[in-house]
């Protein structure tokens, strides 16, 4: 079985954490062996930076400083990580990559897609996700989830307004790429979110 890269996207709240868990377990039942890693992070290093971005400071953080950084920590978890797993033959199930900066920093921020789409190119050359779960919930929903499991981020802190545009954006990308994003209805019951998942992994296995 060739190597495969999946992505779980989606907005806050929406249960990627739940759900990521559900993917590995059905991975392990199949004997697959993967690497499970998330984003902004994944690295000593780009957990440091992940640090940066989740905490608030002092100064305001320049949408152009915050774009910079998320792809400065996903050059080097892609050197460290993920371009060494799939060369070694392995699957790779990341919890977040580059649709999320489209929808933050494109969709959520306003930044340009045509800078972040140069800045994903330098980064990572011709290497796209094969698949991506997109997990769709209406922000005020995952936001009240969110909020009750532990502190705000520095993300979190943002309007709902800015959330309708995240959310707009990651559906905005998956009706222009079919063939790689699944949309599951998150505000459905977990067994047929579960479901949903369950039926087009099974397609790969
Ligand atoms: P998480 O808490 O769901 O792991 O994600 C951390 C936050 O980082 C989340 O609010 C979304 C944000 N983020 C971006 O803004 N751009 C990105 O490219 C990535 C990967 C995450």
């Amino acid at each position: 079985m060739t190597a495969r890269f999946i992505t779980i996207e989606g907005g806050e709240g929406v249960g990627k954490s739940t759900n990521i868990q559900f993917i590995t377990a059905r991975l392990n039942k199949a004997g697959i062996d993967y690497v499970l890693t998330r984003e902004p992070g994944g690295t000593p290093l780009a957990e440091k930076v992940r640090d940066l971005l989740l905490n608030e400071h002092e100064e305001a953080v320049a949408e152009m400083t915050e774009l910079l950084l998320i792809f400065a920590a996903r050059a080097q978890h892609l050197k460290q990580v993920i371009e060494p797993a799939l060369k070694a033959g392995k699957w790779v199930i990341c919890d977040r990559f580059t649709d999320a900066t489209y929808a933050y920093q494109g969709g959520g921020r306003g930044l340009s897609k045509s800078a972040i789409a140069e800045l994903e190119t330098l980064v990572q050359g011709s290497l796209r996700p094969d698949l991506t779960y997109l997990l769709d919930l209406a922000p005020d929903i995952g936001l009240a989830r969110a909020s009750k499991r532990a502190a705000l981020d520095r993300f979190e802190l943002e309007k709902i307004e800015f959330f309708e545009r995240v959310r707009a954006s990651y559906l905005e990308r998956a009706a222009q790429e079919p063939e790689r994003c699944v949309v599951i209805d998150a505000a459905a019951e977990l067994t047929q979110v579960q479901a949903a998942i369950l039926a087009h992994l099974e397609t790969l296995l």
